[in-house]
């Protein structure tokens, strides 16, 4: 059901792949909303992924651009202001690469160009794109920048590698540039921090069939899944969000704030091969 949130809106959202990929839900969230935006990707995603189908399902131009490169970014903030005749109200960061995950370096062993590498694409991107946009006076007042994040950024998860310090950077970039464009322009930056998802980026976590059913024992909501983070993303682009920023919003199910659940220890139990039905009727809270 659409509630023309974003009607007259106009936005750029990086990091749809495929149909899997959280932006891609955004985009079909947002356009469903009433807003007309723009798409961008890597050349090499664009080569490979499925983005000319969104970009006729949504009507959007879409513009090719590495995260990484200033100019490239640059180009996207002209071009899309060409295209949809202004400023934008909106844009999404939905990006992030490791590879150090890819080469399986784990983290007592990392190569340190692919941490640099991980850092650019997963975090200083959204800087650049931050700091573009600033000088170029690209968004309007009241506009909203959103960028996906982890939980990995605030507690160790196994696994997670590199791409927990580049969480950890976005968010902080998120308040940092927060407060001078709250400051100067009355425009809001925040991060989500959502629940393991099952995209490209999400099956490159190691173990993430496991890590995925363990959050949703321990999550009092369950797993929330990529198209109710598309869903959480329009709302922080519409007008009724008008005074949240600096914001690093978990969209988790709960998982954030659990210790321990009643679902989770059922399963944990199960492997000292205790009587969990008895259990059940004692601890379930
Ligand atoms: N899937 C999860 O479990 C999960 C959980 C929390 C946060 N996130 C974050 O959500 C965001 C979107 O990931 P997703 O799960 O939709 O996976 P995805 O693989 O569909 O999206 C990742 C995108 O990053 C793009 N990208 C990689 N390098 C780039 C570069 N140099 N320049 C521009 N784009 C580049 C890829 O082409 C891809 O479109 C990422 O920041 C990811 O870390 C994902």
């Amino acid at each position: 059901m659409a509630y023309n949130l974003l009607k007259g809106k106009k936005g750029i959202i990086f990091g749809a792949l495929d149909s899997k990929s959280i932006a891609w839900k955004v985009a079909e969230k947002a356009y469903e909303e009433g807003a007309i935006f723009t798409l961008s990707n890597t050349p090499t995603a664009l080569r490979f992924g499925e983005l000319d189908e969104l970009a006729k399902k949504t009507n959007a131009t879409v513009i090719p651009a590495d995260a990484t490169s200033v100019e490239d970014l640059k180009n996207v903030f002209e071009q899309s202001m060409k295209v949809l005749g202004g400023k934008v109200d909106f844009v999404l960061h939905s990006i992030g690469m490791s590879l150090n995950v890819r080469k399986k370096r784990v983290y007592s062993d990392l190569d340190y160009n692919f941490l640099n590498k991980t850092l650019d694409i997963s975090a200083i991107s959204f800087h650049k794109m931050l700091q573009l946009a600033f000088k170029m006076d690209a968004i309007n007042e009241w506009g909203s920048v959103v960028g996906l994040s982890y939980v990995a950024a605030q507690r160790t998860h196994y696994g997670y590698n590199d791409m927990a310090d580049a969480k950890a950077l976005l968010e902080s970039i998120a308040r940092s540039f927060g407060y001078i464009y709250g400051r100067e322009r009355k425009i809001r930056i925040n991060t989500i921090s959502q629940s393991p998802t099952m995209t490209t980026a999400g099956s490159g976590v190691k173990g993430i069939d496991g890590l995925m059913d363990f959050t949703n024992r321990m999550s009092p909501l369950g797993n929330a899944n990529a198209e109710e983070c598309a869903e959480y993303c329009i709302t922080l682009f519409s007008d009724l969000t008008r005074k949240v920023t600096m914001q690093n919003l978990f969209h988790d199910g709960g998982f954030s704030s659990m210790g321990m659940s009643w679902k989770a220890m059922e399963m944990y139990n199960k492997s000292f091969n205790c009587d969990c039905n008895q259990e059940k009727d004692n601890v379930m809270d």
